[in-house]
């Protein structure tokens, strides 16, 4: 609509003026990932979005996600202005993982190496030894159990349970989750494959071990949108943000794809397949960003000390991946 197509151009505009760049995760909705790809920003998984922030050449970056990916760019840039839509567009997963009690939990087991996720807070990332990201866990993990370390693994129980699974190791689990993926349903998605008996199924770590045990490929949004690629099925049921169909229509106008079912079928779920934190990356907030001056608002600040800490564990995880 008219609104919609004035909000664009003055972004664009805005983000030249402003030598500023767009990145944004495949869980914003359709319209933002096309306008930072039409802008020439990045849409990526989380660990790629990190190496773009932290590799561009702009001085200022908006990224369009969620809080933890502001602060992971933040930590990486501190020379960079880093601009999010929305304070608010938090994760359920940082949200369950107050640094204190993490670190209290970490101090009971000073003899276990501490792996989190992504998807924690700047001061929660400054406790840990490494970072991981979804498409990167399962290799850092395999590293680390092969030189004999227990880890403490936080906070998402159910890619930690994957990834337990996987590689055997002895990991002591923070009991998190992601909202989204924690409500599909392994009895609804039976049904499903019922329906549709030639489609593959592609599913995120972060759902539940049930769901994952179905998956004919587990991975990171990349690493499943790749895996679409590489598979000749036709038809792909997938367990994830649906805001990840942007990309997979893009790439593969004439391959099919389905959500997964939630729990209660649609009547009933909570999330719906949708961040509610993602679709908070609207054109209106994207433009306030870029047109105030008042950074409250809408900068990301990292404290200086947890900057140097955080950065270690995210720079090891960066090296380990190049
Ligand atoms: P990835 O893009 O790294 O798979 O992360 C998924 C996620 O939940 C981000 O919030
Ligand atoms: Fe967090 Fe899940 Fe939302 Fe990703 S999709 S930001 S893991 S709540």
């Amino acid at each position: 609509d008219v609104r919609k197509a004035e909000l664009k151009s003055k972004i664009k505009a805005l983000l030249k003026e402003k030598n500023a760049t767009m990145v944004a995760h495949y869980y914003t909705d359709p319209e933002i990932q096309a306008l930072a790809e039409e802008t020439g920003g990045c849409v990526a998984d989380s660990l790629e979005m990190a190496r773009f922030g932290r590799d561009a050449k702009e001085q200022t970056l908006l990224v369009a996600g969620v809080k933890f990916m502001g602060e992971t760019a933040k930590i990486l840039s501190p020379e960079k202005r880093v601009l999010m839509p929305t304070m608010e567009a938090t994760c359920s997963l940082d949200l369950g993982c107050p640094v204190e009690a993490f670190s209290a939990f970490c101090d009971q087991h000073p003899d276990h190496t501490v792996v989190v996720y992504a998807n924690t807070s700047a001061a929660v990332k400054a406790r840990a030894d490494w970072v991981v990201t979804s498409s990167i866990a399962l290799e850092i993990v395999e590293h680390l159990d092969s030189l004999g370390k227990p880890i403490i693994w936080g906070p998402d129980r159910h890619l930690g349970a994957y990834i337990a699974k996987q590689t055997g190791a002895d990991m002591l689990m923070w009991q998190g989750e992601c909202i989204v993926h924690d409500e599909f349903s392994a009895q609804a998605l039976q049904d499903m494959k019922a329906l549709y008996p030639d489609a593959a199924v592609l599913v995120h770590p972060e759902s539940p071990a049930s769901v994952v045990a179905m998956a004919d490929s587990v991975g990171s949004t990349s690493q499943l949108i790749q895996a679409a690629q590489d598979m000749p099925n036709q038809m792909f049921i997938v367990a994830t943000d649906k805001g990840i169909f942007y990309k997979m229509q893009q790439l593969m106008p004439e391959k099919q794809f389905v959500e997964a079912p939630t729990a209660g079928n649609g009547a009933t779920c909570k999330s719906c397949a949708h961040c509610p934190w993602m679709a908070m990356n609207g054109l209106e907030a994207i433009y306030q960003s870029l047109s105030t001056d008042d950074a409250a608002t809408h900068e990301i600040f990292v404290d200086d000390a947890l900057r140097e800490k955080a950065l270690i564990p995210l720079n090891r995880m960066l090296d380990f991946s190049a």
